[in-house]
């Protein structure tokens, strides 16, 4: 098969787990035969450098044109970075966002998996997190707050700025049934958050996942207010299945699990349409302040991967092999620096990739 993927390198760490993803890709290819066809697309700091905007409407053009596209990190130091003293609009994450909404990519999926070997890397107790945990945040993605609209203006005299958050039935009803459709594939239970103690936007979410809920009778569902999911992610994670929630939590709740599997690092990340279309991409940033210095944590990225195949290409096998891989080299004890402990062996970003590679085929 002929793989068409666009890829965006991005800022900071962005080239290097890139690197390390493609190697990953491409050993793959040559075990499963496929053939990888890359192109390389801007976005971010790097298009701003080049183009004065992170993303052109070329480069959505050629996003559109390729199977699936594989991205790295966008965004650099907000203190020292001169793409900073642009208007917000210009600045990288307006790229991020403008390609998630020119793609329609409204459902964004993040798996958040306590691997055995990673138990030590884990911050919370050992008999919290015995069993380990397998959750699948459903995050909507191209609605609510982040799209809003948004101004900041004098008001009587005081600096005011306003932002706003609207989801409309029909953006909540094709989340909902990503959430479900992707429960039935697990363990069948979803749990939807939201704030309906306060918000109408939530109020309306949970209205509407009732009524496709209802579309799935073998499929538990519960609702829980964002604050209260925020502790029980800490108190007891194993309770999750499908977490669905808009964009708002999905951004925060997010980072939140990831870091109990240990790392941010760790945690892939898979953005979808209607299609079979998708961006893939590591949920972490561009962590700027350890950008080329080879100790960045791959993986994120390389399972990142692994989903683009088995969402984008029907290509579970290849997808399998690489997961497999990763645990493999976990197992062997092989670490990148923000998942070492005691006893374990620390390597650089290339070296996780060729030893990832080393178990593929
Ligand atoms: C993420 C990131 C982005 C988001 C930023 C960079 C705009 O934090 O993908 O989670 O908030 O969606
Ligand atoms: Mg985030």
């Amino acid at each position: 098969m002929k793989l068409n993927i666009g890829v965006i390198k991005g800022d900071g760490i962005g080239p290097e787990i890139v690197a390390e993803a493609m190697k990953v890709l491409d050993k793959t290819g040559q075990v499963y035969g496929h053939e990888m066809n890359y192109t390389q697309l801007l976005m971010g700091g790097a298009s701003i450098d080049v183009h004065g905007i992170p993303l052109t409407d070329e480069t959505i053009e050629q996003a559109k044109a390729s199977d699936a596209v594989l991205m790295g990190s966008i965004g650099g130091d907000a203190k020292t970075s001169p793409w900073y003293q642009l208007e917000p609009s210009k600045r990288p994450e307006a790229g991020l966002l403008k390609i998630r909404k020119a793609l329609n990519l409204f459902a964004n999926l993040r798996p958040a998996v306590l691997y055995d070997e990673l138990k030590g890397a884990c911050p919370l107790k050992e008999e919290i997190t015995q069993g380990g945990f397998d959750m699948m945040i459903m995050r909507e993605l191209t609605g609510g707050l982040y799209f809003g609209e948004r101004s900041t203006e004098e008001v009587d005299g005081l600096m005011t700025a306003h932002d706003t958050l609207t989801y409309n039935e029909a953006e909540i009803r094709r989340i909902a049934k990503r959430g479900f459709d992707i429960a039935m594939k697990r363990r069948r239970k979803v749990t939807s958050v939201d704030k309906a103690n306060v918000l109408d936007s939530s109020r309306l979410w949970r209205k509407v996942v009732e009524e496709v809920a209802a579309e799935y009778p073998e499929v538990e569902l519960e609702h829980m207010l964002v604050d209260n999911c925020a502790m029980q992610l800490v108190k007891d994670p194993k309770q999750f299945d499908v977490i669905l929630t808009e964009n708002m939590f999905g951004d925060i709740l997010s980072d939140e699990a990831s870091m109990v599997t240990g790392s941010i690092g760790m945690l892939a990340s898979a953005s979808l349409n209607e299609s079979r279309f998708g961006l893939y991409e590591p949920s972490g940033g561009s962590a700027p302040d350890i950008a080329g210095k080879g100790i960045a944590n791959p993986i994120a990225t390389i399972l990142s991967a692994a989903m683009m195949l088995r969402f984008s290409f029907d290509l579970d096998k290849e997808a399998d092999a690489i997961e497999n891989a990763v645990s493999k080299v976990l197992k062997d004890g092989y670490r990148t620096i923000d998942i070492m402990s005691e006893g374990k062996m620390q390597i650089g970003t290339s070296e996780m990739g060729d030893k990832i590679c080393g178990y593929i085929g």
